[in-house]
Order: C-alpha cells, then structure tokens, then sequence
C-alpha cells in the first residue's frame, strides 16, 4: 500500500493468522521433544527466555515514541502502527513456542515481563529523529532477520512444522520492517542519505560499547554477541547502504556466513546464560 503523500512509497504488512499457525494451547508431539539433538532443547528455551520478552519490547518503545508524536511525518506513524501489530504477534508467537517447549506458564511469562526495566537513556542517541530511528530500525531489523535464519536452522526447525513455520514467518516480517523503513527514508529523508553511513557506524560502535540490552527493543543483538562472527555487524551495515542505493551488496558467500559461521570447535553456536533475561 501506498501511504500519506510519498506516491511510490511501498509500505507492506506480511499477512499471516497466528491462531491457524500455532494455536494457543498447541501441544508439540512428543516425537520432537525426544529426537532432537541433544541439547537442542534446553538451548532453545534459553534463548526464547530472552527473545520472547525482547519481542514485547516494542510496545515499551512505540509508548515512548508516540509521546513525542507531533514530531513525525504521518507516513512514519503509520508504519509504526503495522510494525508494533507485527512484533505484538511475535510476542505472542513466541510466548505460545516457549510454553509449548519448556511449560513455563503464560501467567509466569506476564510476571517475568512485569518485572523488567526499560532503560531508554543509554540509547536516547539512536532516537534523535525521524531519520536517525529508521537506520537504527533498517539495522536492528536486518540483524534480526540473520539472527532468526540462525535460530531457524538450530533450533525452530527440530520442533516440527508448525514451529518451523513461526520462525518463517518472523524472519518474512523482520525483512518487511527492514524493507520498510528503506521506504520511508528513500521517500522521506533522501537528503540526509548522506549521513547514513557514518551515522550506522555510531550505532555499531555504541551497541559495542553498551555491551548489554537495555530493554527497549533496539540493540537487542548487544545480548547475542557472541553468536555471530566478529564482522556481522559490518555486513549488515552494507546491506543497508546497499538497500538504499549506496553501495554495493555483500557477496551471497558474505552472507551465508553470517547465519552459519560457528566459533572454531563447535557444533552449535553457545546460547549463554539467561541471567540478564
Ligand atoms: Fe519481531
Ligand atoms: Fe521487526
């Protein structure tokens, strides 16, 4: 669809029906649980400990943005309107994969939310304008696809289709609000394109010195780390500059290694602890 004054902009929304997907009370077949390779489980509810509730972040952030609304252009606001219905459905989406995998309660899932901290100041840099949160969201959201295609690959996929197909669908919609917000900028802001470059290598270079995720959607991926190849972050850059006319797009090889690099001497890329949620 086309939305407010840019004519060729090309804002989408993947249309999917969670419910028809992975019902809520969905029970995954004994058959999966006892052959997936060993480890592959306990892993797998490790890292959901984390993405489920990284996923129901971005209602703390679309709260913090929409205060400061008379800022944006309509066009933003209304892609920010199908971006926080998307990750909602990802919220719920892994919520029910957890549940299903490790019985956690969804009652204890409210509560562990409940309970977290949402800290905006150490990334207040990233949220300057209009402009500066699009190529934060192009990063964050191209990074989550490549982090999905991994998770895909180790984990969603020993589970069975149904939880197969949630993490097709999350990396379908992480690449259409990645996709989006290069809409918005090509159409919106085509005269600071200028200053994406420099402007996403101080958001590499501050997810680097955060160190931790701060619990308002953005950088998430300063949690995971350690899961991905030491140059990850420069290949998403130009995946991003190439998106948006500015550069050429890394070799199929480049990318490729981004979801199936393993450190030296392992099977499986390690999960780490869950301390920090
Ligand atoms: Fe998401
Ligand atoms: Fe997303």
């Amino acid at each position: 669809m086309s939305i407010g004054q840019y004519a060729d902009c090309k804002i989408s929304q993947n249309q999917w029906d969670l419910d028809q997907v992975l019902p809520r009370n969905y029970q995954v077949p004994d058959s999966y649980l006892r052959t997936a390779p060993p480890g592959v489980l306990e892993n797998f509810c490790r890292l959901l400990g984390r993405d489920v509730f990284s996923e129901a972040d971005a209602g703390v952030l679309y709260e913090y943005l929409m205060v400061r609304r008379s800022e944006f252009s309509s066009e933003f606001l209304g892609m920010l309107a199908l971006w926080l219905n998307d990750e909602t459905k990802h919220y719920e989406a892994l919520r029910r994969v957890y549940h299903g995998l490790s019985g956690v309660s969804y009652g204890t899932m409210d509560r562990q939310f409940r309970d977290r901290v949402h800290e905006i100041e150490p990334i207040v840099m990233v949220l300057q304008d209009e402009f500066t949160i699009l190529v934060t969201m192009m990063f964050d959201e191209m990074g989550s696809v490549y982090s999905y295609r991994r998770d895909l690959r180790e984990y969603y996929g020993h589970f069975g289709p149904a939880i197969r197909k949630v993490g097709q669908h999350l990396i379908q919609d992480e690449g259409m609000h990645f996709n989006n917000a290069a809409e918005l900028l090509l159409h919106g802001h085509r005269d600071r394109l200028g200053e994406v470059e420099a402007l996403l290598g101080r958001i590499a270079a501050l997810e680097d010195r955060l160190g931790k995720y701060y619990k308002t959607f953005f950088l998430d991926h300063a949690q995971e780390q350690f899961r991905f190849p030491p140059q990850f972050n420069g290949v998403i850059i130009r995946v991003i500059l190439a998106r948006l006319g500015l550069g050429a797009r890394p070799e199929p090889r480049e990318l490729k290694a981004l979801w199936q690099w393993v450190p030296e001497g392992c099977r499986l890329v390690p999960i780490g602890g869950v301390s920090d949620q």
